[in-house]
């Protein structure tokens, strides 16, 4: 492994901030730009993006790009890389301006017994965006999936099981409030509530509260703190379909009934290959119907697979390419406010492990490098 060596701070190296945040070196050093990328490397799979030259320097950054067009370029962050992986902090830090938690604002982890909050890991990645003059997503408040055994239990039991649900969203939000010391301004209230035939999902929540129990989840939130901007998220709802037109519906309804929900997540994990991506003009159609009842819209998980489609590795690169930049070009014109990567690199992505299969479904390689996709986004960016 190459031994990391710190050198004195300059301005560009403003990484020093966050690290020290998070406990990794001492204050006033940062690590070399471009030193660490050979501690990642991996052997490249079949179908994945070939190690390119850990060359760390790039003409534009995407968060200056993304800047100049309004729009926020975010990602979602994995804390052991994040403490671990010199590079992995100065790709974030240098080209992002909104940071999601991967996991650690998930109930189990910041709820693991019954009142007993535990905010460190989450508040760790908070306040290395906030050293770096980057947003913060908080994801997420209410889902089936990575709750606390004990909330799970209250769940099943149903006795309780609201108060507990609004327990939790108030302690997190009083923590975050935004007129205190740790704000997060926009929050994923609920994430994936509805099936992909376009049904309100059967969760331990919809069992437990009732099928109204979506609009008291945003209430309870929004009465926590009044000022974070409140969201529901889902993936397969991006273009003009069965489930999209249920997430249109559901919230029209909450709309409607003066709930008090700001936004729409379009999560966007995708892939090449046909109907692997929604077209333009459906993205672009079901994104104007969402903002025509009122709502921002954010772009909140984006990956593209490799394995669904076909060709020799460059070819997939290049289609991976072209699918990224369709999709920000559709999403800028149609007004997304912000734009939000699963991940970076390759290095870590949830998609090997979930799908059983290597893949590289992000803009940069396992070794730091930018692919094909980066150079699209940053074209798109720069509205070439
Ligand atoms: O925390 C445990 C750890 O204690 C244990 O040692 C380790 C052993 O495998 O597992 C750890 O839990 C993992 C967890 O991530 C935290 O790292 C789980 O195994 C793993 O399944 C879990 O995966 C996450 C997944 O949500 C859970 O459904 C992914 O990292 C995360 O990328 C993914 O994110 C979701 C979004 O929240 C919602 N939209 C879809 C997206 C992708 O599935």
């Amino acid at each position: 492994m190459t031994a990391v060596r710190p050198v004195r701070l300059n301005r560009r190296a403003s990484l020093t901030v966050g690290a020290s945040l998070i406990g990794l070196h001492a204050p006033g050093t940062a690590y070399a730009v471009g030193e660490s990328a050979a501690m990642n490397r991996q052997d490249h799979a079949p179908g994945t993006a070939p190690p390119h030259r850990p060359g760390l320097q790039v003409a534009s950054r995407l968060r200056d790009l993304a800047d100049a067009r309004g729009i926020r370029i975010g990602a979602a962050v994995a804390s052991r890389p994040l403490v671990a992986e010199p590079a992995y902090r100065e790709i974030l830090a240098r080209e992002f301006s909104s940071v999601t938690c991967e996991n650690v604002m998930k109930p189990s982890f910041l709820q693991p017994s019954q009142g007993r909050f535990d905010f460190q890991a989450a508040d760790a990645i908070v306040a290395f965006a906030t050293a770096h003059a980057m947003t913060i997503r908080g994801h997420t408040l209410v889902w089936h999936n990575q709750n606390p055994a004990w909330l799970e239990r209250v769940a099943a039991s149903g006795e309780n099981a609201s108060a507990a649900l609004r327990d939790h969203i108030t302690g997190v939000l009083t923590h975050y409030r935004n007129d205190g010391p740790v704000p997060v301004p926009a929050w994923d209230v609920v994430n994936e509530a509805i099936t992909d035939t376009g049904a309100l999902r059967d969760t331990l929540w919809a069992r437990a509260l009732g099928p109204g129990y979506l609009a008291d989840l945003f209430r309870w939130a929004n009465e926590a703190d009044p000022d974070a901007r409140l969201f529901y998220n889902d993936y397969g709802a991006e273009g003009m379909g069965r489930k999209a037109d249920a997430v249109h519906a559901l919230l029209r309804g909450l709309v409607q009934d003066g709930v008090p929900v700001h936004g729409v997540g379009l999560q966007m994990h995708v892939g090449i290959g046909a109907r692997q991506s929604p077209s333009q003009p459906d993205l672009a159609a079901n994104i104007a119907r969402l903002r025509a009842l009122g709502l921002e819209v954010h772009v909140t998980e984006m990956d593209v697979k490799l394995q669904t489609g076909t060709g020799t590795d460059d070819e997939r690169l290049a289609e991976q390419a072209q699918v990224y930049a369709d999709i920000l070009g559709t999403c800028i014109e149609a007004g997304v406010t912000s734009f939000t990567f699963w991940g970076f690199t390759d290095a870590h992505s949830w998609i090997p492990g979930f799908t059983g299969k290597p893949d590289g479904a992000l803009p940069f390689d396992t070794a730091y490098a930018p692919k094909p996709a980066y150079h699209a986004l940053t074209r798109v960016l720069a509205g070439g």
